[in-house]
């Protein structure tokens, strides 16, 4: 039987929303993950100290006892963040602040209108030394959405870097081979989390055979030439630029089934166990402890976590939902399995 035991890990990117919701999912990523960094898409949106500080007292009062699980907060960037609050913030153990492009999606409506009027905020953030987290795709119309990511790095991105080349930034959830370039050519102070879904499944996993609504989300998925151009990326040479966060995103199954379904794909019930496939299939099991549990402290300047996990190859079987709150929620690879499993303590 495979084993492999890494370092407990984090997840860079996590959103947990609220309520009842909330303490139905919560305990997902506390049982896998030490750390989460915690998204702030809210209604209304986490965008101060004080909101972000209640936030993470709802989280922790979710945990089921006896769990050692931080979330790390981040604050929402809105065209009225000023750079008074941006040193307020890293004052107060908030770890970043998060770009939604104004309409890009879910709870987006508060994001950032126009991110270069945000010249003093940016600046500041970069003195600080408090990273930008970028959902990074343009909203322009006439952009399709299989292009909005690539178009975001020529348009956002590589201008940010010039304007701002000591900006610690996440290019969050990766879907591109051009993203994945961009972020290996960057210096170090850009980064990348990728997801589950965007290293195990391209976008006929979306379309082929009727419309998935559970493989929906955004970024939207890719080509296959793009999904192997992630593998390569979390497995290559530069593969310490690259590091886990899911985008588990939880939406009720009515907000999935229906006619306009939500964009968000569950994956916190078995998170590391997909990423321990995805870096399989890519032979590259080695590298998943420091994809998983190394390049993201460190990214963040966090210690590495020092207690361990295992996981062992061995089939799990996904139910078909988990209760969420008063609703059910439908998680990645509902009904079937995954070939690996951690091992409880
Ligand atoms: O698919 C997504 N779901 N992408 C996002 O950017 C937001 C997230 C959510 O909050 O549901
Ligand atoms: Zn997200």
């Amino acid at each position: 039987m495979q084993t492999l035991t890494i370092l407990r890990p984090d997840d860079m990117h996590l959103h947990v929303r609220s309520g009842a919701a909330l303490r139905s999912v919560v305990p997902f990523s506390a049982r896998q993950m030490k750390r989460a960094v915690i998204m702030p898409n809210l209604k209304p949106p986490v965008a101060t100290v004080a909101q972000a500080l209640a936030y993470k007292e709802e989280i922790i009062n979710a945990l089921p006892p006896n769990t050692l699980f931080t979330p790390l907060m981040t604050l929402y960037l809105t065209d009225k963040t000023m750079p008074d609050m941006v040193f307020d913030a890293a004052k107060n153990g908030i770890v970043a602040f998060k770009l939604y492009p104004a309409g890009a999606t879910t709870n987006s409506d508060d994001g950032v209108t126009d991110l270069f009027r945000l010249h003093d905020t940016l600046q500041a953030m970069s003195d600080a030394g408090l990273p930008l987290l970028m959902h990074g795709e343009v909203v322009d119309n006439l952009v399709d959405i299989f292009d909005r990511e690539a178009v975001f790095i020529e348009k956002i991105a590589k201008p940010l870097c010039e304007k701002y080349p000591d900006l610690r930034m996440v290019f969050e959830h990766i879907t591109t081979q051009q993203a994945a370039e961009f972020v290996c050519q960057a210096d170090d102070n850009i980064a990348a989390s990728v997801t589950p879904q965007h290293l195990l499944m391209n976008r006929n996993h979306l379309l082929v055979g009727g419309v998935r609504p559970h493989h929906y989300c955004l970024p939207i998925l890719k080509r296959e030439t793009h999904r192997q151009a992630l593998l390569q990326a979390v497995s290559g040479s530069l593969s310490h630029k690259f590091f886990l966060g899911t985008d588990s995103a939880p939406h009720a199954q009515n907000r999935k089934e229906c006619a306009c379904g939500c964009a968000g794909v569950f994956s916190a019930h078995a998170a590391i166990e997909l990423y321990a496939e995805a870096f399989e299939e890519a032979n590259a099991l080695p590298k998943l402890q420091a994809f998983a549990s190394q390049n993201g402290a460190k990214f963040y300047r966090l210690p590495e976590n020092t207690d361990t996990i295992t996981l062992i190859k061995q089939t799990q079987q996904v139910p078909d939902f988990y209760a969420f709150g008063e609703e059910k929620l439908v998680p990645l690879r509902a009904g079937e399995t995954i070939a690996w499993r951690v091992v409880d303590e």
